[in-house]
């Protein structure tokens, strides 16, 4: 439920995604190694979570680890992998505490087999709270999700349980790795870059984008809440006038 702190915010977005970028530039204005601005990265994480709860957003998708992400250096994937592990040992109690669930997007079985256990259990044991549920979507990319779909349909065309025919967007949506959520209402994207980056390609159909110049690990609770009120402003007509 919204407090006190959100009374200002009408309109607040029930699903909001993020695009988290800059955490590399972050760390080199700071003459620091990557890794630490991806470790900062996960503060803000846990921030923005809070944040969401706070205000009473009920989905919150963040970028976390895309299907192109694994071609960066090693030592980089290395150490993403195992501060998201650490991430998730080290938050699940705070999430059972701030009543989040939590839920994965993607090719899941590409991480390295302990952050797969570990993933599921921070899965498994948030599996009831029924607050914010906050998704990550890792080794996640658009249009493998959509191949992913397109497979998925195929095999329920074949065995009988779906007709051609009956293919609408509406079924389609059945068949992605997403068929739980509602369509993201705001995408926000960090550091200033204009594009997609493959992400949620057939979700953010008629999401509101808004985009900040403030580097991800520099993102908070005041930019968060600026996000929602300029969305709060915004008229959405879905392709009708
Ligand atoms: C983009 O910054 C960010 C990523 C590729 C990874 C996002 C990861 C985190 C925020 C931390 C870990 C996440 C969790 C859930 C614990 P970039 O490296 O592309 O930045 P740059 O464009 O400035 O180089």
């Amino acid at each position: 439920m919204p407090t006190a702190a959100s009374d200002d915010l009408k309109n607040v977005p029930r699903h909001i995604a993020i695009i988290m970028d800059g955490n590399g530039r972050w760390a080199k204005e700071r003459g620091l190694p990557r890794t630490e601005g991806h470790r900062a990265g996960a503060d803000t994480v846990r921030r923005v979570t809070e944040g969401c709860g706070k205000f009473g957003v009920e989905y919150l998708t963040l970028y976390a680890f895309s299907s192109e992400n694994w071609k960066r250096p090693k030592r980089e994937v290395d150490a993403l992998m195992k501060l998201l592990e650490q991430f998730l040992r080290v938050k699940t109690p705070e999430m059972q505490e701030q009543n989040i669930r939590l839920q994965a997007i993607g090719r899941l079985n590409d991480l390295p087999k302990s952050c797969q256990e570990q993933l599921h259990r921070s899965i498994e044991t948030t599996s009831q709270n029924t607050g914010l549920t906050l998704i990550l979507a890792l080794s996640y990319g658009g249009r493998e999700e959509i191949i992913d779909g397109v497979k998925s349909l195929i095999d329920s065309v074949e065995r009988g349980h779906l007709d051609k025919g009956m293919i609408d967007g509406e079924v389609f949506s059945k068949h992605l790795y997403t068929r739980y959520y509602p369509d993201p209402d705001l995408l926000i994207r960090t550091s200033g870059e204009l594009r997609l980056s493959n992400f949620l390609l057939w979700q953010l159909s008629y999401t509101e984008f808004y985009i900040t110049e403030r580097l991800w690990p520099d993102f908070n609770e005041d930019d968060l809440r600026d996000a929602i009120r300029a969305y709060g402003k915004r008229q959405r007509r879905f392709g009708t006038v």
